[in-house]
C-alpha cells in the first residue's frame, strides 16, 4: 500500500531494487539496511568464527611465497606456446583445436642469482577466468605477463589485457613474442604500448619488456627473471602457511572416473591431503591432491596450484576454498550459500512472474 502511494506499481509478491526498499523503510520510520551477498557471506563465516582474507596471523609466521603469474595477450599471441616452453611439455597439442579450454596452473623452478625460485603460472582461456575472480573480489594474480606477438603488434585484446591489470593494481611484464618469424618488429611493440602507460626501461620507463620467441625458447630465462626481478621490487610476497588453507579454486569439472575436481590456488596456509574443504557451495573432504604432473601430493603450500579430489559437488571457476575444522562445519556453510542462491533466484523468478501479470493485466 505504502508503495503504491509512492507511485511504484507493484504486488504483494514482487521483489523490488534496494533503492525502493529504503524508500519504503524511510517511508514507514525503519532502517533498512541493504546487505551486499558479500556481506552476507562474511557474517555467515563470522558465525563460524573464521576469519577470511586479510588476516594472515603473526608477523613471524610469514614466508615468502612464490609470485603467482597470469599470462594474458590477444589470441593467438603465443600464451599457450609460451606455458609450454616454459614447462618444456606439451598441453597446447592436447587442447581441442589449440585454443585454451580450461584453465591449467603450475608451478615451474628456476634460478635468480644462484638462488632456487618457483614462479607459479595460470593460462587464462581470454580474460574471463580473471575476470570472474574480480568480480567476486578475489585476486589470484601477482603478476601479468602480456604477451605481444611482435609480427601482429597491439590488438584489441592486449589493450583489454592491460586494462584489466591496471585496473587490479597488478604490475606488468611484457613478453614480445615470435621474434622469430620474418616481419617482426619488436621496437614498434614498445612504441604502441607507451600508449598505455608501459614504457620499456631503455626508454627511461620502468616496465620490463622481454623478446622472445616461445617456439624456438628465445629469451625464456631472461622472461623468467624479468618476473622474478618484477616481483622483489615492487611486491612483498609473503603468506602464512601456518593456517587453515584458504585460497581460490581457479577451474573446476565433473571427471568421469574421479567426481568433481578442482584446480585450487592455495593463497594461505597450507593445505593437506584430509582437510575438511569448502569453495563456494560445494564441501568436501580433501581425499587426494595431484600435482601438475599428475603425481600425488599429501600438502600443498601458498601460490601452489594443486587439483583437489574429494568435492561432493563441482564448486565454481572463482570460488574461494576454505578449510574448516569438521567436515559438519564445511557442509553447513555450503548449504547455507546454496540456500541463499536459491532465495536470489527464486526472486528473480517471481520479479518475473509478477511483471508478466502487471503486463496481463
Ligand atoms: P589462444 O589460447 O587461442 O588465445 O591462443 P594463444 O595465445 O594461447 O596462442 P598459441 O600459444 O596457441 O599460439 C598460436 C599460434 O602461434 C600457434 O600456431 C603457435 O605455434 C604460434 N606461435 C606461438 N609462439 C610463437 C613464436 O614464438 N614463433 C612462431 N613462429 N610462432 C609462434
Ligand atoms: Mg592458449
Amino acid at each position: 500500500q505504502v508503495l503504491f502511494h509512492l507511485g511504484e506499481m507493484v504486488t504483494a509478491t514482487a521483489s523490488v531494487a534496494d533503492e525502493v526498499l529504503e524508500l519504503l523503510g524511510s517511508e514507514m520510520n525503519y532502517n533498512v539496511q541493504v546487505v551486499s551477498p558479500e556481506e552476507e557471506d562474511r557474517e555467515l563465516l563470522d558465525s563460524f568464527d573464521i576469519s577470511f582474507g586479510e588476516d594472515l596471523g603473526d608477523e613471524e609466521d610469514l614466508e615468502v611465497r612464490p609470485p603467482v603469474v597470469t599470462i594474458m595477450g590477444h589470441v593467438d599471441h603465443g600464451k599457450t606456446r609460451l606455458l609450454d616452453t616454459i614447462r618444456k611439455t606439451n598441453v597446447r597439442e592436447t587442447e581441442a583445436g589449440g585454443i585454451t579450454q580450461a584453465i591449467g596452473a603450475y608451478q615451474v623452478e628456476t634460478e635468480l642469482d644462484g638462488e632456487k625460485r618457483l614462479i607459479t603460472f595460470i593460462d587464462t582461456p581470454g580474460h574471463e577466468a580473471f575476470t570472474a575472480m574480480r568480480a567476486r573480489g578475489a585476486k589470484a594474480t601477482d603478476i601479468a605477463v602480456i604477451v605481444v606477438a611482435a609480427d601482429d603488434g597491439v590488438m584489441p585484446q592486449t589493450v583489454e589485457a592491460i586494462n584489466h591489470a591496471q585496473a587490479a593494481d597488478v604490475p606488468i611484464v611484457v613478453a614480445v613474442n615470435k621474434i622469430d618469424v620474418e616481419g617482426a618488429n619488436p621496437a614498434k611493440v614498445r612504441q604502441q604500448l607507451t600508449e598505455y602507460g608501459l614504457v620499456a626501461e631503455e626508454y627511461g620507463g620502468d616496465t620490463m619488456f622481454v623478446d622472445i620467441s616461445a617456439k624456438q625458447g628465445t629469451n625464456i630465462d631472461q622472461l623468467l627473471e624479468a618476473i622474478l626481478l618484477t616481483a622483489d621490487a615492487t611486491l612483498d610476497l609473503r603468506a602464512n602457511p601456518n593456517m587453515p588453507a584458504q585460497g581460490i579454486a581457479i577451474e573446476a569439472h565433473l571427471d568421469r572416473g574421479r567426481g568433481p575436481v578442482a584446480t585450487v590456488l592455495v593463497q594461505r596456509g597450507t593445505l593437506r591431503v584430509g582437510d575438511s574443504i569448502v569453495a563456494g557451495d560445494a564441501a568436501g573432504r580433501v581425499r587426494r591432491m595431484l600435482d601438475e604432473h599428475g603425481d600425488d601430493v599429501t600438502e600443498a603450500l601458498p601460490s601452489r596450484p594443486v587439483q583437489v579430489i574429494g568435492f561432493t559437488s563441482v564448486p565454481g571457476a572463482g570460488d574461494t576454498f576454505l578449510v574448516v575444522d569438521e567436515d559438519r562445519v564445511a557442509r553447513q556453510i555450503a548449504d547455507r550459500r546454496r540456500a541463499r542462491e536459491r532465495n536470489a533466484e527464486l526472486a528473480q523468478r517471481r520479479k518475473r512472474v509478477s511483471l508478466e501479470d502487471l503486463d496481463a493485466a
